[in-house]
């Protein structure tokens, strides 16, 4: 069985420089404990402000091994490495990098926090399982209390994936970790639930062109990015930002898994995850139809022994989700994202929401679009990786 050992945030601050003061006894012995099994080469759960990460000395070859092993990860999918302090972050590069206006701008906009930066690496000091041998380094510096004085209490860099078996959902409570990792994991560091819920921005701006590029939509946004390089480069030219898939494609990040989710599955409970996308232009030759043929497919298909457990996350306010709950048969398990008004709390609850209905045994989870802006690129980022199949819904019949 896993120890978890609760922290409290609200007891850890920080000086400028990145130092921790830890005034609660308990949350101070937990971090002394888990920089303790760290150094021994033992990986350790902890809370980040995004999801919940697997913790192991980054420096360590062998320590960042254990990563892979408890996650059934693929060796060729690199990991972020995790600092408290800006001169950490400089321990780590080539000492001949300078840090370019822009990373600049955005490290001082937005770290600690959810963004996370490709820089050059440096083979003589980062190991190459954790970079899977390619030659950038993914890094960032978590907002999370518990996260950032862990680092500085153990004195080292951290990698740290997200804290789940590879493929499945992340974490976003300590129990979701539990769920997932029991009798693989020794210690869990429990700092109650994640405030983001979706894991870092990932942004690679080391092209020539000087142009910003997102590999993974995340806990920044991307209106957000482009408002801080505005402000700060006002004057200036104001790097553009461009999202993978949206405004450029890369054939060596789609040949290589080094864009998270690019090759291997993604964020999906163990049952089958169905998108449903109401709108009067499906795509042509799209598997279009209206409510009432999905509720009769769900009746007839989804289950040996009906009536089926159907889960449904949906969106506080969404038209399709009142018309679908009126069906009497289906056993409706609602898990309520939150109103699209606010984007963020809908963002902090999607893994749950997914982690819960599974718990819950259902038979299949539908799950509703958002607009894609603001915190909605980052969640449709998640639920199109999650999602098996995608229905678009004829709105008109609503
Ligand atoms: O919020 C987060 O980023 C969480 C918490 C724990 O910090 N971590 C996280 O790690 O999401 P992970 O391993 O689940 O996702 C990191 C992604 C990987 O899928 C990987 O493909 C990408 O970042 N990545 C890491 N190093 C990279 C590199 N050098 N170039 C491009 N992508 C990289
Ligand atoms: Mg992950």
């Amino acid at each position: 069985m896993p120890k978890v050992l609760k922290c409290d945030p609200t007891s850890i601050s920080f000086d400028n420089d990145g130092r921790p003061r830890i005034t609660s006894q308990y949350t101070r012995a937990a971090l002394r404990l888990a920089s303790r099994r760290l150094h021994d080469l033992q990986p350790v759960a902890f809370p980040t402000e995004t999801v919940y990460g697997l913790a192991a000395i980054a420096l360590n070859p062998e320590a960042a091994s254990r990563i892979f092993s408890t996650k059934g990860r693929p060796a060729d999918n690199p990991l972020i490495v995790h600092v408290s302090s800006q001169s950490m972050l400089h321990s780590l590069l080539p000492p001949h990098f300078t840090i370019p206006p822009s990373y600049q701008t955005l490290i001082d906009a937005f770290w600690p926090g959810p963004l996370t930066l490709l820089f050059p690496t440096d083979i003589s000091k980062i190991p190459s399982i954790i970079t899977a041998s390619h030659s950038t380094v993914a890094v960032r510096m978590p907002s999370h209390p518990v996260a950032r004085a862990l680092i500085a209490v153990s004195n080292a860099p951290l990698a740290a994936p997200s804290a789940n078996s590879s493929g499945k959902p992340s974490p976003t409570r300590a129990e979701h970790v539990f769920r997932d990792l029991n009798g693989k994991v020794g210690l869990i560091l429990d700092g109650g639930p994640c405030d983001i819920g979706l894991e870092s921005t990932v942004l690679d701006g080391l092209h020539h062109d000087g142009n910003i590029r997102i590999l993974r939509p995340g806990g920044i946004t991307v209106e957000q990015i482009e408002e801080a390089l505005r402000l700060a480069h006002s004057g200036h030219s104001i790097p553009r930002v461009l999202v993978h898939r949206r405004d450029f494609v890369d054939d060596a990040i789609e040949q290589a898994p080094t864009t998270p989710g690019m090759k291997y599955r993604h964020y999906s409970p163990a049952i089958p995850v169905t998108l449903l996308r109401a709108t009067s232009h499906p795509p042509a030759g799209a598997n279009s139809i209206s409510p009432s043929t999905l509720l009769a497919s769900l009746k007839s298909s989804t289950v040996a022994n009906p009536p089926p457990k159907v889960g449904l996350l949906a969106p506080s306010e969404s038209a399709l989700a009142k018309k679908l709950l009126q069906d009497p048969v289906i056993q409706w398990h609602r898990y309520t994202l939150g109103s699209l008004s606010e984007m963020s709390i809908i963002a902090q609850r999607l893994f749950d929401g997914l982690l819960s209905l599974e718990q819950e045994g259902v038979d299949l989870i539908l799950i509703e679009e958002v607009p894609e802006e603001n915190e909605g690129l980052a969640i449709m980022n998640r639920v199109k990786k999650a999602a098996s199949e995608t229905c678009w819904i004829v709105p008109n019949s609503l």
